[in-house]
């Protein structure tokens, strides 16, 4: 026995001298001398709380701002909620580097330089961030940090720095980029950063280019995982969508960054930035408010500063939230909590509202009582349920709750008897899209996921002026027991439409009475109604989404989504394939002699409208893009342009634009705005109208011999240049 004890420690020490020669061998000792990198730099075991200029002021960043918005974090209540980094974007400094090789502050911009922001920050008990980029360029076009890396860290040090944000511009070997190229770059920086001297958040922006969740936690606190955020619902979307896949690389001081919130900016609604703040947190993402907060609303300083939504951000477990179910875009994301609680958001992707259902199970709550309470973080209220979990959520808004479970019978027994009932009261329909006259079957339900009945009224419907709803069955008995759902059908009947698409809401609405007393809950439905397009008109849904044609007299309207049939994402006169669209058009009616004309009168909206967004005219062989694709469109741009693009590579999508007028920048051109193509043999030339009669020519396009069908398709076209679809209007399509 004695003998046995004394060799364990032997045969210990033996496999552990083995193994650290192995490791050595295998990854280099130096891995046991140099400093620790980023992950252990012992910062951000939360996710960071802060503050970024760039999604709101872009180059215009300056100590005046950022000082202004230090001293509202302390006003506002935003650093009692947790705020506290300040972070400075790019274009802080001058073009060009002193003689000594050193970064220059702006004078302009930080007339006292970045350590008087420091200080003044500091004394508040905040944070200051930077910005620079591992290339030899900013984004933005400003000295680059690659080969001064341990000059820059240490003047960061010296100013008294924080945080970095280290970008990947001016990157002079993009082209031949490999994965450890850009571990070298970026790990140079964390090095330089470890050997300042101070401890300063590193926060990697490589766009999520080559996996950096698989090796920015060793280096870093966090990482950007996507390309830069813009302020809508689809760039939320797809965002969301990238950072949720990659939950398992998350833990204290090393987190997934999803890009900074544009909460506040104006391109989403209440609802969607809503979703935005409880998807982020529920990531344990950084939370970083990238709007002008000098000038926020009531509306977005609630947002930000929702002290629960916040704690399941900061939880002390640090773990990122999973998607567990996404059936249709109704997701079910959960996150484990450092006191046992579970966070769950249900977020509705779609545009029109659903109910989501999941259970204390699905989510790993357990308690033995089959009792738990769920506190809606966003109304606040808290409510009993044994165990099933349902919302009607909106379309694109989230539903968050904070799930407990009920662990001693005490507590058990109380939720039970002095908590609300959790209740949800859904509408839904066969047909969310309904032509003028048509008829759809609509259900209204209300599920009781209480421990205890409750007593429910009528089911009722109340519809828009015009349109009609017969129940088609008779109301469910009153009282609805525990883990029930009682539902009632109606067949809803639309009017006529007197415009070419309108969207309407359906409301469902009951009363039920549980231990609290009586509850009036109301649940809305959007549904599209249409007038269809007739003849000669047609219609052509190029994208893999549902596209909505309607007409009304001489106004035409295109509901649809679509990648866009030019992208411009690096310039108006570049592309990329793509090919997707919605039209109303009219089948082989431009010969080799012909004029097509028609009024842009409305353009995308009211959110979502993306970068490569396009309405206008349209000639082309086929315009349901089959078989023989050679066509021109002339059309209103993203960018307020009017642009003229043809295909002529014989290919399958619009592969060249010539020129571009009428507006510039973000700014539209006004509208209504008239497009007109006149086709002579193989040759088309676009113009435009503000007034309706002095035109202004675009360009001429040629497309090669025999690439015109001698009689071809033309009408009218819309793409969203997102996954969301947007509403284009039209007037006066004429084709002679
Ligand atoms: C890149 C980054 C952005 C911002 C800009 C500044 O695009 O991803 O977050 O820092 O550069 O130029």
């Amino acid at each position: 026995m004695s003998a046995a004890r004394k060799q364990r420690p032997t045969r210990w020490l033996t496999y552990l001298l083995t193994l650290s020669c192995a490791l050595g061998s295998a990854v280099g000792l130096t891995m046991l001398a140099t400093p620790a990198n980023g992950v252990d730099n012992g910062l951000a075991r939360t996710p960071i709380m802060g503050f970024n200029d760039w999604n709101a002021f872009g180059c215009n960043v300056s100590a005046s701002l950022i000082e202004q918005t230090a001293d509202l974090f302390v006003s506002s209540g935003l650093q009692e909620a947790g705020y506290e980094y300040l972070n400075i974007d790019d274009c802080w400094m001058t073009k060009t580097r002193d003689a000594g090789g050193h970064l220059v502050p702006d004078p302009t911009k930080f007339p006292d330089g970045i350590k008087a922001v420091a200080d003044y920050i500091h004394a508040k008990g905040l944070k200051l961030g930077i910005y620079e980029s591992a290339g030899l360029t900013t984004c933005q076009g400003y000295p680059g940090s690659l080969g001064h890396e341990t000059t820059d860290a240490n003047d960061f040090a010296a100013w008294g720095v924080d945080l970095l944000k280290y970008d990947n511009c001016g990157t002079t070997t993009d082209t031949s980029s490999t994965q450890a190229q850009y571990i070298a770059r970026y790990t140079t920086m964390a090095d330089a950063l470890n050997a300042s001297g101070r401890k300063i958040v590193y926060s990697v922006c490589e766009w999520g280019n080559y996996s950096p969740a698989d090796w920015a936690p060793a280096i870093s606190n966090m990482w950007r995982t996507t390309d830069d955020i813009t302020d809508s619902y689809a760039s939320m979307l797809s965002i969301v969508r990238q950072n949720a896949q990659l939950a398992s690389a998350a833990k204290p001081g090393a987190w997934n960054d999803p890009d900074m919130l544009e909460i506040g900016n104006g391109g989403m609604t209440a609802a969607e930035y809503r979703s935005e703040f409880s998807l982020w947190s529920i990531m344990a993402a950084p939370l970083i408010a990238g709007t002008d907060l000098r000038k926020a609303t009531a509306e977005t300083l609630a947002i930000y500063t929702n002290a629960d939504v916040i704690a399941v951000d900061q939880d002390s477990l640090g773990k990122q939230g999973t998607l567990i179910s996404e059936t249709g875009g109704l997701d079910v994301f959960v996150k484990p909590l450092a006191n046992g609680d579970v966070a769950v958001a249900l977020f509705n992707e779609n545009s029109t509202g659903a109910s989501i259902h999941t259970t204390a199970k699905a989510v790993g709550a357990n308690s033995r009582y089959g009792v738990y309470t769920l506190t809606d973080l966003w109304s606040k209220q808290v409510s009993e349920t044994s165990g099933g979990i349902d919302a009607y959520v909106p379309g694109h808004a989230t539903v968050m709750y904070r799930l407990h479970a009920a662990t001693d019978v005490r507590s058990a027994v109380n939720a039970v008897a002095s908590s609300a009932a959790q209740v949800s009261l859904g509408v839904s329909a066969t047909s969310t899209t309904m032509a003028s006259g048509a008829s759809t079957a609509v259900t209204v339900n209300l599920t009781n996921d209480s421990s205890l009945p409750v007593l429910a009224g009528d089911l009722t419907l109340s519809l828009p002026t015009g349109w009609n709803a017969k129940a088609t069955g008779a109301n469910s008995a009153p009282v609805v027991g525990p883990a029930r759902t009682i539902s009632r059908s109606y067949t809803v009947k639309a009017p006529a439409a007197t415009v070419p698409i309108t969207s309407v809401e359906l409301t469902a609405s009951t009363t039920y009475r549980d231990l609290k007393g009586k509850h009036s809950p109301t649940s809305s439905l959007g549904v599209t109604l249409y007038s269809p397009v007739s003849t000669p008109n047609l219609t052509a849904n190029t994208t893999s989404g549902t596209a909505v044609f309607g007409q009304s007299g001489s106004t035409l309207a295109i509901s649809a989504a679509g990648s866009g049939v030019n992208p411009a994402s690096s310039g108006v006169f570049t592309r990329t394939a793509s090919d997707e669209y919605g039209a109303i058009y009219r089948d082989n009616v431009v010969g080799s002699s012909a004029t097509v004309q028609a009024t842009v009168t409305v353009q995308g909206g009211p959110t979502g409208f993306g970068a490569n967004s396009a309405s206008g005219i349209m000639v082309r062989n086929d315009a349901t893009g089959n078989a023989t694709p050679e066509g021109v469109v002339l059309y209103v741009n993203a960018n307020g342009q009017v642009a003229l693009a043809y295909a002529a590579k014989g290919g399958t999508t619009v592969d060249t634009t010539v020129g571009g007028r009428g507006g510039s920048g973000s700014t539209k051109p006004p509208l209504p705005i008239a497009l007109k193509l006149v086709r002579t043999g193989t040759s088309y030339v676009g113009s435009y109208s503000t007034d309706g009669m002095t035109w202004t020519t675009v360009g001429t396009v040629t497309l090669p011999a025999g690439a015109s069908a001698s009689t071809q398709d033309a009408g009218v076209f819309h793409t969203a240049g997102s996954a969301s679809a947007t509403e284009a209007d039209f007037t006066d399509l004429s084709i002679s």
